[in-house]
Parts: structure tokens; sequence; C-alpha cells
């Protein structure tokens, strides 16, 4: 019987539990799971800024338990070339995307998954900025206070 090859999209800056917990999905729904990682150049195009290279950010994804290849992803034109030249059964993205890609149902089945909740590099990135617009000096004394109660623990 032929394999059951599934093929998603994304960026994948920041890896977080909402994505791992999507790849983990994917992984289930058959035999190969093929990961097309956005390229820096493409983000750009996207108007997304990325903290992380896309070398890395493809690195962390290939090495995901149940992944099983990585692509890049230059432009939104490739995936019906991607979906022939890889015989991808299920194209499947996280429900941000809904009914967006339902032109790719000729050639295979396409899903909408439900997103884990509270949690997006978006968010992350405005942590970083309200954290990073917290004065020194009240980190730093917030280092100190942990450091004293640690010790009234010791
Ligand atoms: N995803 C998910 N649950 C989340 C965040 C992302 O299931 N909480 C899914 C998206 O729906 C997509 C894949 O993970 O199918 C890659 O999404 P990506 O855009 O890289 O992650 P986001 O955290 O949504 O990034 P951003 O906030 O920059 O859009």
């Amino acid at each position: 019987m032929k394999k059951k090859t599934i093929i998603t999209y994304g960026t994948f800056d920041m890896f977080h539990i909402g994505h791992l917990r999507l790849l983990q999905r994917l992984s289930k729904l058959g035999d190969e799971l093929i990961v097309a990682v956005s390229t820096d150049e493409f983000n750009k195009q996207k108007n997304k800024t990325v903290l992380i290279p896309f070398e890395q950010r493809a690195e962390i994804v290939a090495n995901i338990k149940g992944v099983d290849k990585v692509i890049p992803e230059y432009c939104w034109e490739q995936k019906i070339d991607d979906i022939k030249k890889y015989e991808v059964d299920i194209f499947a993205i996280g429900k941000d995307w809904e009914g967006k890609f339902d032109f790719l149902k000729p050639y295979c089945e396409v899903l909408y998954l439900e997103r884990t909740k509270e949690i997006s590099t978006t968010q992350l990135k405005k942590s970083l900025t309200r954290f990073l617009s917290i004065p020194k000096e009240d980190i730093l004394n917030a280092f100190k206070v942990i450091e004293a109660l640690k010790k009234d623990f010791e």
C-alpha cells in the first residue's frame, strides 16, 4: 500500500509549544510528514521579521520527532508543484489559514487544524519587547531579591 504523505508550511520562528503540538498531530495523520519552512527572504516578502535564521529554524523542525523531511518554502506558488513532486495525500495547516488553501483540493485532501490557545510567535515577541523595556536596574534588583529569597530557603 502507498504510504500516506502529509505536508505543512510555516515560519516556525522562536519554536514554541503550539508548533510542537501541531507537528505531533500532523505526524499522526499518516506515514511521512514533510514540513516546508519559510526562508528568510520569503518572510521579508510576507513583511514578517524573524529572530531565528532559516538554517536554525529548519534544523530545529527537522529534529522534531515525527518530522521526516524539511524543505524550504520560498514562495506562495510552490505548493501545487510540491504536492505533485512528493505525492502528497494531505495538506494541513492551522485554522488561522482556514479556507485560504481550498484551491489545493483538486490535488490532495486539505485540513485546517485547531491552534493551541494563547501562544504564538507574535505573542512571544510582544513579551520580549515588554521585558526589554524594563529598566536594567529593576531587573538586577529583582535578581538580587530572588537570590536573597533562595538563601532563606537553604
Ligand atoms: N500554530 C498552532 N498553534 C499556535 C501557533 C501556531 O497550531 N498557537 C500553527 C500555525 O497555525 C501554523 C504553524 O503552527 O500551521 C506555523 O505557524 P507560524 O506562523 O510559524 O507560528 P505563529 O506562532 O502563528 O507565528 P506568528 O505569530 O508570527 O503568526
